[in-house]
């Protein structure tokens, strides 16, 4: 079981680095978002977190739940923002109409690893 709370607190940063990584690298910059990784890294942390939650309560790990449910409600934000944004850019929108959720999703997971971290 510890073996496989690993993996996915792995897959769980490799998530992470999905939209983190196209953020930073492209938070000042006006068009071509790489907004496809970011959705997949939203999708990959709500799936390895709701995972490691039920892992760490198999193994008895005890979970601080006001935080779980905290960083809940922010990564479905991040996916809300992502899933919008992915839209528009499959639309052909203009990236300028794309920017606010690429930026909403990045600066939200940012402050999930500062809750998941510093709570
Ligand atoms: C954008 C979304 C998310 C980000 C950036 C994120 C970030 C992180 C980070 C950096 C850690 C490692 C913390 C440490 O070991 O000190 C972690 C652990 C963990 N995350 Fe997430 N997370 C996200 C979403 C979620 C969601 C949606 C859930 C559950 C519903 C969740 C549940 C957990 C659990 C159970 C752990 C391991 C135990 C703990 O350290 O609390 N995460 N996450």
């Amino acid at each position: 079981m510890e073996i496989i709370l690993s993996l996915f607190v792995v897959a769980h940063f490799i998530g992470l680095a999905a939209i983190v990584g196209p953020f930073l690298l492209q938070m000042r910059k006006n068009g071509d978002f790489a907004i496809t990784a970011v959705l997949a890294g939203a999708i990959t942390q709500l799936v390895t977190g709701v995972a490691l939650t039920g892992l760490a309560e198999a193994v008895d790990y005890d979970l601080d739940y006001p935080k779980i449910i905290t960083k809940l409600v922010i990564a479905i934000i991040v996916f809300v923002a992502a899933f919008l944004g992915w839209r528009k850019a499959r639309a052909g929108s203009n990236d300028r109409s794309i920017k606010p959720f690429f930026h909403a999703a990045g600066g939200l997971a940012v402050v999930n690893i500062i809750l998941a971290v510093f709570w």
